[in-house]
């Protein structure tokens, strides 16, 4: 049976970080499903079609990811989705208090789904959306960090403010 796995996050933007989790699920799962959250408290940087977009540009190559956007608890979204896994990137000791909590919480709102951590890159531990757009609002330089077209994106947004 074919397994498929939901990758949930903010991405706001993606980073090279979540890309190289996205490729690792790839070649673990038969099929990847990134998906955005849309109601959040916070009002984030990129709209969720702009958080899209830059997605799909950087999953354009991997043929068995794509890149939706959901409302409401992660768990009933998976569990319309026909999907049985929840991919979550640990970087740091720091990220498992916070991800265990989680994991946790969903497995109790349902059974059927399993959450599944996985590291990215060493290259990558230290890596953040957060960051990456602090860096680039104050001038530095986030080359190697997010997609090209991320890259662009931030660069044109803060040179306009
Ligand atoms: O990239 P993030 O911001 O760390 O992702 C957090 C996310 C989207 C995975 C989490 O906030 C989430 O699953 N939200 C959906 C609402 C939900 O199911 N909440 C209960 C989680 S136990």
């Amino acid at each position: 049976m074919e397994t498929r796995a939901v990758y949930p996050g903010s991405f706001d933007p993606v980073t090279n970080g979540h890309i190289d989790l996205i490729q690792r699920s790839a070649a673990l799962f038969d099929k990847v499903i990134v998906a955005i959250l849309r109601n959040r408290d916070k009002t984030p940087f990129f709209t969720v079609e702009e958080r899209t977009e830059m997605l799909e540009m950087a999953v354009r190559d991997l043929k068995n990811v794509s890149v939706t956007s959901f409302n409401g608890l992660l768990v009933d979204f998976v569990e319309r989705l026909g999907a049985s896994v929840i991919i979550r990137g640990i970087r740091a000791i720091s990220d498992y208090e916070y991800e265990l909590q989680m994991a946790l919480m969903n497995r109790r709102l349902s059974s059927k789904v399993e959450t599944v951590f996985m590291l990215p890159a060493e290259s990558y531990s230290y890596l953040s959306s957060r960051l990456v757009k602090e860096i680039s609002q104050l001038g530095g330089s986030i080359h190697g960090l997010v997609p090209a077209d991320v890259e662009n994106r931030l660069c044109s947004r803060f040179r306009t403010k």
